[in-house]
């Protein structure tokens, strides 16, 4: 059974990895320090409670596991924070990808997955995004993650490192059996907020800004399931174990929903109703991010089950 390195494998994404890749006869090794992750999320695989920025006990794990490839989560990702503590984030976020891809060199370990986000193409200029869009990132959290795009490239060049880059738009919903969850502290993300308000659990639900240039005025996302995400990286360890060339690819549904949308489904689903306060724009929120999610498909086959925004609502009502 190959070992896959998941770093990060405690986090919400990382932890539907090792699910589906313990179900798809690897054997997950999460490497996790725990800063925002959560240790009883790792249910499949071996847990190495470790940072990767500390190359002694990286290097050991390495050398205990011979790694196939990994795929690499660890990173801190509110970009409020990293506005205001941008030493954290390229700290953990460039630094330490670069104190990983070493290790992984010194141990000739030339498989990388990483998990990119569509912060790096800052304000869309046309839409769906594909991956050609002119990458300018509005904030510290997004440069973090393009200097690492820039990094792979360079490595790629220069030691033959094979990577997948996936920018993810925006992960949601649970695993359906209910074992795995969405636990950001603090949670930003719209979909478990909203339905924690379903749930009663906050007063009301902020929404910020219903003058955009959008059909309802509220904002327009892409909302992919993290398990179509988990199975896009499937087939990226896939692609790469057949000779496939250094690629990036952008993942989402190619649908958008508005936040108004997503807050009258959850009302749907729930059979709830619950405060919507208005309140003003956010500084650095675009009017709308949808991906174009084509070359994936082509390049790897990749296909997303949960098309419809509903069922994807469905798979967190029915699990929290
Ligand atoms: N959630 C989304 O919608 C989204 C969208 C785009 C991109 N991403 C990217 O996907 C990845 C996973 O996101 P998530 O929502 O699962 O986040 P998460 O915070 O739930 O998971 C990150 C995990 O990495 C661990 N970690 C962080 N730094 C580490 C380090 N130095 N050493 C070891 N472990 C470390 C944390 O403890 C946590 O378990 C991140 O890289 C994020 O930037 C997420």
């Amino acid at each position: 059974m190959q070992n896959i390195i998941v770093a990060g494998g405690a986090g919400y994404i990382g932890s539907h990895m090792v699910k589906m890749l313990s179900s798809a006869g690897f054997n997950p090794v999460t490497v996790d320090n725990l800063s925002t992750g959560h240790r009883d999320s790792v249910l499949y695989g071996d847990f190495e409670e470790c940072d990767i920025a500390d190359s002694v006990r990286m290097g050991r794990i390495f050398e205990e596991y011979n790694p196939a490839a990994v795929i690499h989560f660890a990173a801190f990702s509110l970009v409020g924070e990293s506005v205001s503590k941008p030493d954290k984030y390229y700290r953990n976020n460039v630094s330490g990808t670069l104190s990983l891809l070493d290790t992984m060199r010194r141990h000739a370990c030339d498989r990388f997955i990483f998990s990119s986000t569509a912060a790096v193409f800052g304000n869309p200029e046309y839409l769906p995004i594909d991956e050609l869009h002119p990458k300018t990132p509005v904030n510290p959290y997004g440069r973090t993650k393009l200097m690492t795009e820039q990094a792979l490239g360079d490595y790629a060049e220069a030691y033959g490192l094979r990577y997948v880059i996936f920018r993810y738009f925006n992960a949601a919903g649970h695993d359906e059996s209910g074992d795995l969850k969405e636990r950001h502290s603090p949670e930003t993300h719209l979909l478990p907020l909203v339905v924690q308000a379903a749930k009663g659990e906050r007063s009301h639900i902020a929404l910020y800004g219903d003058d955009y240039d959008t059909p309802d005025g509220t904002c327009v996302r892409d909302y992919i399931h993290v398990n179509d995400l988990c199975a896009a990286h499937l087939a990226g360890i896939k692609y790469l174990e057949n000779g496939g060339e250094p690629a990036d690819f952008n993942l989402g549904n190619g649908n958008g929903f508005s936040v108004k949308e997503i807050i009258d489904k959850v009302r749907l689903v729930s059979g709830t109703d619950f405060e919507v306060k208005t309140e003003g724009r956010r500084a650095g929120d675009p009017a709308s991010l949808v991906a174009d999610s084509s070359k994936a498909r082509h390049v790897l086959g990749w296909q997303p089950e949960y098309t419809d925004i509903e069922d994807i609502i469905k798979t967190v009502w029915k699990t929290v």
